[in-house]
């Protein structure tokens, strides 16, 4: 009796997880490039990116042939004004989205090419994504939340609650495991989303304003946080922000401007306080 209750309510938690997935991804078309040749050293490659969304029978043209290579262990930011087209980035670079045209590779896996089934076991298990929105299951508990991509994977529940258990505690959580998601502060919430992001050990953080909903001083905090996930876990991470200070506190910053990635304006150098060699990693190829 209490097996098959247990049972309804993870299959419940899987369908809410893949609901919630299925409303992020957005696939309207893409055309796919052949050609070109492999970088092994970059953990991320989009070759000549172009996304042109279709809206009310007008083309938008968000960037073309945008390149970025990230490299293995790298902390990347991206800044730039809203609408420039960093959430648009993050989607294809994530694999909720397909381009118009260009490639990206994740080591030697071109993930334009996968389909759909394919695409999704390789988000579970090499991507961690966090939003500026939480977007956890308000019913369901701490525990529950971080337990789902697992579950999804087809981890035993046992396994899956243990794992995600170890994640609530790096993220200083431990005791809030059992409360529901929809109890917490938005700051704790935030701090739920980044263990269950991280809960299948992906290799890849990629985190679009994460701060962008809480106070400055709590953003603070997922913001330190964030950096020591990123060394324990041995990540490579993008992180999308508006957040200057924190962005140069990163090994990179790229601004995304007029549909291109380039090197920060001095503007925005002096307005940071920091100086920034933006291209010593590749001598500027990556922008
Ligand atoms: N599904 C869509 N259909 C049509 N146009 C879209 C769609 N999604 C985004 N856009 C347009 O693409 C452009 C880039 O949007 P995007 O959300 O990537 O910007 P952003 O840099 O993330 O902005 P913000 O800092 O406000 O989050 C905008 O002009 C937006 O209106
Ligand atoms: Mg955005």
């Amino acid at each position: 009796m209490q097996r098959s209750s247990t049972s309804r309510r993870i299959g419940s938690v899987k369908a809410s997880f893949q609901r919630e997935e299925t409303q992020i991804s957005r696939r309207l078309f893409y055309s796919r490039d052949e050609g070109g040749s492999l970088d092994p050293e970059s953990a991320i490659w989009a070759d000549s990116l172009t996304r042109i969304y279709r809206s009310g029978g007008v083309d938008v043209t968000v960037f073309k042939n945008l390149s970025l290579r990230v490299c293995s262990g790298e902390r990347l930011a991206i800044i730039g004004e809203s609408g420039s087209g960093k959430s648009t980035l993050m989607h294809l670079l994530g694999g909720l989205d397909k381009p118009s045209g260009g490639r990206i590779f994740f080591g030697n896996q071109d993930i334009v090419g996968l389909s759909d089934g394919p695409l999704a076991d390789f988000r579970n298990r090499q991507i961690g994504f966090v939003w500026q929105n939480p977007s956890l299951l308000a019913e369901f508990s701490a525990l529950e939340n971080v337990m789902m991509p697992l579950l999804v994977r087809g981890v035993r529940p046992g396994e899956a609650a243990s794992a995600a258990g170890l994640l609530l505690d790096e993220v200083g959580l431990k005791a809030r495991a059992g409360h529901r998601a929809g109890e917490l502060s938005g700051g704790e919430q935030q701090r739920v989303a980044l263990a269950r992001a991280l809960v299948a050990r992906p290799k890849v953080l990629l985190a679009d304003e994460p701060t962008g909903s809480l106070d400055f001083r709590t953003g603070e905090t997922i913001m330190n946080l964030l950096t020591v996930l990123h060394t324990s876990h041995k990540l490579t991470s993008v992180f999308v922000t508006h957040n200057l200070s924190f962005a140069f506190s990163c090994d990179r910053v790229l601004e995304l401007k007029k549909g291109s990635l380039q090197t920060p304006s001095e503007t925005e150098l002096q307005t940071a306080g920091v100086l920034q060699d933006a291209t010593r990693l590749d001598g500027g190829t990556y922008v």
